[in-house]
């Protein structure tokens, strides 16, 4: 059985008068263990899906299954206790509280799990060292580089030692060889824990680490393959689209020459799905409009990592 299933799931934000399809009804599966990098053009929807794999948001319509679970059947409260047990946020800008610690970073989703002081100590520490931070978990994040800071990060989304990390765009901000000890932490969280490891990216690298690579085109699944070929990452038009969405288990994928022959519509045969979103005219103009969403997805993440908590009722993250 997946561990998470998505049946004809449509995504609307109203906005004023006008409505914004973000999904349009994509299926996908995803199974427990593996590593799944979700690409596609700005605009496609992968931040609006992860969100929603994430318990972040539920659908407009269709189904959204997490370990069981059907969002729509779940209260807020059930929600927030789901995803803080069973989810792991990591952000392309990382999300952590300036004013605190590494080590109070990482203890923070604890706290809110209600875990002893002593024991959110004693596992934070553990996971600092366990991502190569040990002689640095008295720093905060502006003492820290961008890749120490976003080990912070994934040491912070292993706190309530989750089933399921969600990565958006985790390599963003930092240069390839650094993204890269960031990329072999997250593969090792899949092998080596055996969790589930989904990765929102427009970097090829990161989808190398992959068993799956689903890419979104117009808020459905375009395709589902093994790998990003060279020579196609840069023509936009090379994913073939497949009506209704694909089944990963049928693996419909596109040569980027096939489809660029047959055009956007069918299912083409081959090996191969391509990026198609480096050069995507639809990207640059919307970076700004990116940035603010991530923001405001960061925001409803907090209640549950508590990134921007620096203050909370329990004062107990102000330990010495
Ligand atoms: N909170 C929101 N309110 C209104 N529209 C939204 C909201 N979030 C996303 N959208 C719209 O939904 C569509 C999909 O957005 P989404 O953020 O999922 O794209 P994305 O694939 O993650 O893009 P990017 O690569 O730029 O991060 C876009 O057209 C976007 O403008
Ligand atoms: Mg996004």
């Amino acid at each position: 059985m997946p561990l998470m299933s998505m049946k004809d799931v449509t995504k609307e934000y109203k906005l004023g008068k006008t409505v914004v399809r973000a999904l349009r009804g994509l299926d996908l599966e995803i199974f427990q263990g593996e590593v799944v990098a979700i690409m596609g053009p700005s605009g496609s929807g992968k931040s609006t899906l992860m969100h929603i794999l994430g318990a972040l948001d539920i659908p407009t319509a269709g189904t959204a299954m997490i370990d069981g679970s059907d969002l729509k059947d779940m209260k807020e409260r059930q929600l927030v206790t789901f995803r803080g047990k069973k989810v792991g946020f990591v952000f392309q800008t990382f999300n952590l509280v300036q004013t605190l610690s590494a080590l109070q970073n990482v203890e923070l989703p604890m706290i809110f799990q209600g875990i002893a002081k002593s024991e959110r100590i004693r596992k934070a520490k553990d996971l600092l060292t366990r991502v190569g931070l040990a002689e640095r978990i008295r720093h905060k994040p502006n003492e820290l580089s961008g890749g120490e800071r976003q080990r912070v990060s994934v040491a912070r989304s292993l706190a309530n030692d989750p089933e399921i990390i969600l990565a958006d765009e985790p390599t963003g901000n930092l240069d390839t060889e650094t993204g890269q000890s960031i990329l072999d932490l997250l593969k090792e969280l899949s092998t080596k824990d055996g969790r589930t490891v989904i990765i929102v990216t427009h970097d090829p690298e990161a989808a190398a680490i992959a068993d799956r690579i689903i890419q979104l085109r117009d808020g459905c699944v375009a395709a589902v393959g093994r790998h990003v070929t060279e020579g196609s990452k840069n023509d936009p038009s090379a994913v073939g689209s497949a009506s209704g969405g694909a089944q990963p288990d049928q693996v419909p994928v596109a040569k980027a020459e096939e489809s660029k022959a047959s055009s956007a519509g069918k299912n083409s045969e081959g090996r191969h799905v391509t990026e198609g979103s480096k050069n995507d005219p639809s990207a640059a103009g919307s970076a700004s409009d990116a940035k603010q969403r991530e923001q405001s997805s960061a925001a409803r993440a907090e209640e549950h990592d508590g990134s921007s908590a620096s203050k909370t009722s329990e004062g107990g993250v102000a330990h010495a």
